[in-house]
């Protein structure tokens, strides 16, 4: 099996060699073959996802990307790689779960699983200015066969991990076409799987109850901006932005990347949490080549090195350890 790792800018220099230090501790057998993406690359060579990266990616099925630093603001040429990668390997389902762990930022009795579209929406990135400067148009695009694949997923996803609810997330009052035939589709494959419960609810009301009372969300399906910013707000229940892994999934492929972004601020300090990074290498155990012992061995050992009080100055600042130190510990705990 191979590995294709993209570190990306910024932070992704600490994070993934922290987690590809702790997937070589319990599966020695994986290769792993790095490639290059992100904006640092753009300015040297004039694209952010070159044809080579994207080769190898299809070659491996198996994809670590860290984060890369995309400006807020139009560059010539230049395009945010993990979003078009994700949608040339149809990597369909972004899976990003937030589970209590022990730290004292997290919230106890929390355990869900946002399952967000990957491909369309907002980010198929079709904007256009007119009328000298003054309007800006950009597409939602919502299609039938995406939100089927994305909510079969979504519900498979609920019976194959013993979970009991699904609630479909939209704000289809406001965009009743568009965010309509997400709502409608979704509830249309929900009528196959009777045994779970499916509810909805508006994307304003969905982040108020994510604020207020957490605990009532098992899995989420929604859109691919709603999903977006849901998990960044569960990530705070999580314990924060630094210990919350994601999953990209699509048939036979699959990207592991933590939901948090290049972290500029903190970048080249050694600092970084790799935890986010390490527990998404843990899903790609779990989801992707089926290796839930080693998968359950990581995600075990970073629960006890948190457990033992081991942390990064993310979680807070007193005695707090290094990527590696803390990468250091977490590999201590595997056999
Ligand atoms: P961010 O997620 O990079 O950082 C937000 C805050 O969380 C910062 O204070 C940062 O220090 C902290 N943080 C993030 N990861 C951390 C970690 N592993 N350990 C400790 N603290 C951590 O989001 P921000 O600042 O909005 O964006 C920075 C850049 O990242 C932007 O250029 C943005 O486009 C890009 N980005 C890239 C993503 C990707 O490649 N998948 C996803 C999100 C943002
Ligand atoms: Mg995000």
């Amino acid at each position: 099996m191979k590995l294709c790792v993209i570190e990306g800018d910024a932070v992704g220099h600490e994070v993934v060699p922290a987690a590809v230090k702790v997937l070589q501790h319990v599966a020695p057998d994986i290769s792993v073959h790095s490639a290059e993406a992100g904006w640092d690359y753009f300015q040297q060579h004039g694209t952010s996802l070159p044809a080579s990266t994207i080769e190898l990616a299809i070659e491996c099925r198996a994809v670590l990307f860290g984060a890369v630093s995309s400006p807020s603001y139009p560059v010539e040429g230049y395009f945010t790689p993990i979003v078009r990668l994700r949608r040339t390997l149809q990597a369909y389902a972004n899976l990003r779960p937030t589970r209590y762990l022990p730290v004292p930022t997290a919230r106890e009795g929390v355990d869900l699983m946002i399952v967000r579209e990957n491909t369309e929406d907002l980010y198929v990135g079709h904007e256009q200015t007119t009328d000298g400067g003054r309007t800006s148009i950009a597409e939602k695009v919502i299609t039938r066969d995406a939100t089927e694949r994305v909510s079969r997923l979504a519900y498979e996803l609920a019976v194959s991990s013993q979970r009991e609810k699904v609630t479909i997330v939209h704000k289809a009052n406001v965009l009743p076409q568009s965010d309509g035939l997400f709502r409608r589709v979704a509830l249309e494959i929900a009528e196959a799987y009777p045994e779970i419960m499916t509810d909805e609810l508006l994307v304003d009301t969905a982040a108020y109850w994510m604020v207020k009372d957490p605990s009532r969300y098992d899995v989420i399906l929604t859109s691919n901006m709603y999903g977006d910013i849901l998990s960044d707000m569960a990530a705070a229940w999580g314990g924060g932005l630094g210990l919350a892994p994601s999953l990209s999934v699509g048939e036979g492929i699959a990207i592991a990347e933590p939901v948090h972004g290049s972290a500029p601020d903190i970048a080249g300090k050694g600092i970084a949490n790799p935890t986010a990074t390490i527990l998404s290498v843990a899903m790609l155990l779990r989801h992707h080549w089926r290796n839930i012992e080693a998968a359950k061995q990581v995600e075990d050992a970073v629960y006890a090195t948190l457990n033992e009080g081991n942390h990064t100055s993310d979680i807070f600042s007193s005695d707090s350890i290094s990527t590696m130190a803390f990468t250091d510990q977490v590999c201590s705990r595997l056999t």
